[in-house]
C-alpha cells in the first residue's frame, strides 16, 4: 500500500496559546509524508497560518454542518472551512455518534458537503465492546460503512479516508492487538473490493485509531491494510507524535 497517512486529533483540547505552540513545534520539522493536524474550529484559522510553510502539513476540522449555509445558529459549513484553506475533515467520530447523536443518514450529508467542497472526509467507523463480545463486530462495521458509502457518488468514493476505530480502543489504552486490527482492515478492504473493484479498493485508505501511541505504532502500521493513524491522546505530547509520524515515515 502507499505512504501511511497520521492524522492528530486534539479533540476538545488545549487552549489558544499551546494550540499554538504545539502546531509551531510540529511545523518546524520536516516529514516524508503528509501528516494531518486537526484542532479545535477556534485555532483553524491559527494553525493553518503557522504551518502554511510547511507543504507537508495538512489541517482538518473535527466536524462540519450538515448544511449548506443559513440560519443554523453555532454551526460550520464545509464551505466556510475550504474558504480558510482546510482540506480535511474527520466525520463520524464515535464521540459525536455517542454524545450528539450523529447517525448514518447525517453522516452520509457531511460526507457530502465535504466531498463538494473538495474536503477530504475522515469516516471513522467501529463497534462497541459488546459487540465484540458478542462477536457481531464485523456486521457493526459493514452497516456503518455501506448505509454511508451506499450513498455517495461512486467517483467520490476514493476521496474518503476511512478511520477504524474500535469504541473501547479509543481513550483507554487499550488498543487493538495488530491481528485484530489487520483482519477489520482487511475486512473493510474487502467490503469495497466487492462494491467498488480493487482499483477504488486499494486506493482508498483505512487508518486504525484507538490508543495509537509510540510503543505500539510500529506492529499496527506494519500490517498489510493499515494505511497510517488516527491518534488522540498521543498527539497532544509532541514527542511522541513525531515519534509516530517518524514510525509512519519508515514504511
Ligand atoms: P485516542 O483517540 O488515541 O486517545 O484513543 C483516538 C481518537 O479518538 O481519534
Amino acid at each position: 500500500m502507499g505512504k501511511k497517512l497520521v492524522i492528530a486529533n486534539w479533540k476538545m483540547n488545549l487552549d489558544y496559546y499551546q494550540a499554538r505552540e504545539l502546531s509551531k513545534m510540529i511545523s518546524k520539522n520536516n516529514f516524508k509524508n503528509d501528516l494531518v493536524v486537526a484542532p479545535s474550529n477556534l485555532y483553524l484559522k491559527a494553525v493553518l497560518k503557522i504551518c502554511e510553510n510547511n507543504p507537508q502539513i495538512m489541517v482538518s476540522s473535527q466536524n462540519v454542518s450538515e448544511y449548506d449555509n443559513g440560519a443554523y445558529t453555532g454551526e460550520v459549513s464545509a464551505k466556510m472551512l475550504k474558504s480558510l484553506g482546510v482540506s480535511y475533515c474527520i466525520i463520524g467520530h464515535s464521540e459525536r455518534r455517542l454524545y450528539f447523536g450523529e447517525e448514518s443518514k447525517v453522516l452520509t450529508t457531511k460526507i457530502n458537503q465535504c466531498l463538494k467542497n473538495n474536503i477530504v472526509p475522515i469516516f471513522c467507523v467501529g463497534e462497541q465492546e459488546n459487540d465484540r463480545d458478542k462477536n457481531e463486530h464485523f456486521k457493526v462495521v459493514k452497516n456503518q460503512i455501506l448505509t454511508v458509502l451506499d450513498k455517495i457518488n461512486v467517483t467520490s468514493i476514493k476521496k474518503v479516508i476511512v478511520a477504524y476505530e474500535p469504541v473501547w480502543a479509543i481513550g483507554t489504552g487499550k488498543t487493538a492487538t495488530p491481528y485484530q486490527a489487520q483482519e477489520m482492515h482487511s475486512y473493510i478492504r474487502n467490503l469495497i473490493i466487492e462494491k467498488y473493484g480493487s482499483e477504488i479498493s486499494e486506493t482508498i485508505k483505512i487508518v486504525y485509531g484507538g490508543s495509537c501511541n509510540k510503543n505500539n505504532a510500529k506492529d499496527l502500521f506494519k500490517q498489510k491494510d493499515i494505511d497510517g493513524g488516527l491518534v488522540g491522546g498521543a498527539s497532544l505530547i509532541f514527542d511522541d507524535f513525531i515519534e509516530i509520524v517518524r514510525i509512519g515515515e519508515l514504511f
